[in-house]
């Protein structure tokens, strides 16, 4: 399936998600909305269809996948849920919070979506689309971000097809994410210690639902220094433009474009990766970008803004 070099495009309506479903449960590959970006999905529980994901994104294989499912019913299947999770589910899911937990022995789960790890990442997203798709079918779904690995992420359908094009098998276009930045990623222990490995846009602050400290200095296997990249240097804190720049403004700061004009945090969050899109299609050799707010989802916004502007890993 995943072979052939068209990518169908297909409006997110009730035929076009029972289309998506019948390609999924055959083993193909789904570009699919989520209210934080694009997910390229695949069924979790079928080794060759999660093979593909890695292949059609280049991702190293030691980068292990999320595991999009409806719901904690769902979720009790696939790993051990401490009582630090459970409260975790009960306020932010479903929605933009992805946790990571030990791995269930008898998880049915092909071994490449968790890359040899003991924990599994799990998420209840709330976008309709991506609800509807997985009522439709019975296997939770792989799906990293809609992008080929290290680039921008993706927010609409022409940012997938700019990136995966002809690598995968359909679309499902429900228009631009709403969100526009990926999940917060926390790991909850089986000791019920929390750690953040992702900033985004739920707020876990210091203190986790059932009172213990929230430890914010881990990272995710897959964020790398260097990721989100536009392939042009990114200049980061400019007030002004240089001649070369093409310059993404925020509230006072006016570019050739603008996160927020009214320095709205969502609104630039949501606008963050088409902003970046668009300073990478430009003919400016660098991009440049105003100072934004290291506060509630500017957190995330200044996260992913970091790895934009970090130049490549060495090796
Ligand atoms: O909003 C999102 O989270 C989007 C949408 C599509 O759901 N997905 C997304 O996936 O951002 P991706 O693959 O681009 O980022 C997932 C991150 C990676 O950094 C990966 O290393 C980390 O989650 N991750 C996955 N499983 C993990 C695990 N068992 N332990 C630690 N980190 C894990
Ligand atoms: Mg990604």
């Amino acid at each position: 399936m995943s072979g052939k070099n068209v990518t169908e495009v297909v409006q997110a309506e009730p035929e076009g998600i029972a289309r998506a479903a019948r390609i999924l449960e055959s083993g193909g590959l789904v570009a699919v909305p989520t209210e934080t970006v694009y997910g390229l999905a695949a069924r979790a529980d079928l080794p060759e269809a999660v093979a593909r994901i890695y292949a059609a994104k280049g991702r190293p294989s030691f980068n292990p996948l999320i595991v999009h499912l409806r719901d904690v019913a769902q979720a009790e299947r696939y790993a051990v849920l401490p009582d630090e999770a459970r409260a975790l589910m009960a306020v932010h899911w479903p929605g933009p919070l992805t946790v990571v937990l030990p791995r269930r022995a008898d998880a049915p789960l092909a071994d490449a979506v968790t890359a040899g790890l003991p924990t599994v990442a799990l998420r209840a997203p709330a976008h309709p689309v991506m609800q509807a798709l997985l009522a439709a079918v019975d296997f939770p779904l792989a799906a990293p971000s809609a992008n080929r690995s290290g680039f921008i992420s993706p927010t609409t359908p022409g940012h997938v097809l700019a990136s995966l094009g002809g690598r995968i098998d359909l679309v499902l276009d429900g228009g631009a994410c709403a969100t526009g930045v990926e999940s917060t990623i926390v790991a909850v222990r089986e000791d019920g210690r929390i750690e953040q490995l992702r900033p985004g846009p739920v707020q876990v602050g210091e203190q986790g639902p059932t009172g213990g400290p929230v430890e914010a200095r881990v990272e995710a296997p897959g964020q790398l220094a260097s990721h989100y990249a536009p392939g042009k240097p990114v200049r980061l804190g400019a007030l002004t433009a240089q001649p070369d720049e093409f310059l993404i403004g925020f509230g006072a700061v006016a570019g050739d474009v603008t996160l927020s004009a009214s320095g709205d945090l969502n609104e630039a969050a949501a606008r963050l990766y088409a902003c970046l899109h668009e300073g990478a299609r430009a003919p400016h050799p660098r991009i440049a970008v105003a100072p934004v707010p290291e506060e509630g989802i500017g957190l995330a916004i200044n996260d992913r803004l970091q790895r934009a502007a970090s130049p490549p890993d060495q090796g």
